[in-house]
């Protein structure tokens, strides 16, 4: 079973500056709720015990956030339910660990900073850019996974012009979606196929190998879809088509329309 997770937080977001140089995009409200607790909210519910949120000094306010604080709670004592917020904080606090990232080195680098803490043969990752809303896509994953005892990848379809924002992949056998190739951000030419990598994967453990290895590219970064290549001559990887409405909240103009969107009901 899948019991642990990553979410990584250390980056710069820059695409969203200058909101994000004070503030983490990660604490940005997407209904009752922060955008992150909406992703720990995602793994909870698919059986996931215990996180692992990787984090940089810079985003220490992240830390501070899960830390039970005696004095808010005496001041809302008589307030039930602002004490039920607070202290539905201090539970989730006892399922999360954190480790640092140094540098923004890239994705790759931020999950190779969790390594140590993985346990277990697979582990989910969520990328809380990504939000997929009306169903678990972390449990669709799982489901997978169980059946196949393989890595599994959220995809979507985009369209033609789209495939060069996304890491796309390829199929063995379309059927079935086994994976046999993965592009990062191609041409239209030269893309494998219009089904893009979306935030949610199970990941062998042995990923962190690769990632150990790999050099980094042109803007000093590891790149997780390099490694994913590099394993998929030795692991089996397959695409969840989920179900629910992917929603982008890495853009302003993303987070907006994600914020319409959730606000609907
Ligand atoms: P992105 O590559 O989208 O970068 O990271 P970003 O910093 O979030 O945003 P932009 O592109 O600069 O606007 C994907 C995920 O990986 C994390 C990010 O926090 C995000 O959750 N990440 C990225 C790290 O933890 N460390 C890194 O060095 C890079």
């Amino acid at each position: 079973m899948i019991k642990q997770a990553i979410i990584p937080l250390a980056g710069l977001g820059t695409r969203m500056l200058p909101l994000t140089k004070a503030f983490p995009k990660e604490f940005w409200p997407l209904g009752n709720k922060s955008i992150l607790e909406n992703i720990l909210d995602e793994c909870f519910d698919a059986g996931i015990n215990e996180v692992i949120l990787v984090i940089s000094k810079k985003k220490k306010s992240i830390k501070d956030y899960f830390k039970k604080d005696i004095v808010l709670e005496k001041k809302v004592k008589n307030k039930p339910e602002l004490l039920k917020s607070l202290k539905n904080l201090n539970k989730i606090s006892s399922k999360i660990k954190f480790v640092y990232q140094d540098k923004p080195k890239g994705l790759g680098h931020a999950v190779l900073c969790a390594k140590k803490l993985i346990k277990s043969k697979h582990f989910l990752l969520l990328l809380p850019d990504d939000i997929i809303n009306g169903k678990n896509s972390s449990k669709e994953l799982i489901a997978i996974n169980k059946k196949t005892n393989s890595s599994v990848i959220a995809i979507r379809k985009v369209i033609k012009k789209d495939v060069k924002r996304y890491g796309i992949v390829g199929f063995d056998e379309f059927k079935n979606l086994k994976i046999n190739k993965m592009v990062e951000k191609p041409s239209v030419k030269n893309s494998p196929s219009q089904f893009a990598i979306i935030g949610r994967y199970i990941l062998n453990k042995s990923i962190f190998n690769y990632l150990g290895k790999q050099k980094s590219g042109k803007l000093g970064e590891i790149q997780i879809t390099d490694a994913m290549n590099a394993m998929l001559f030795h692991e089996n990887f397959y695409g969840c088509k989920f179900k629910g409405k992917y929603l982008d909240c890495g853009t302003i103009n993303g987070y907006i329309n994600s914020f319409k969107e959730i606000n609907k009901k």
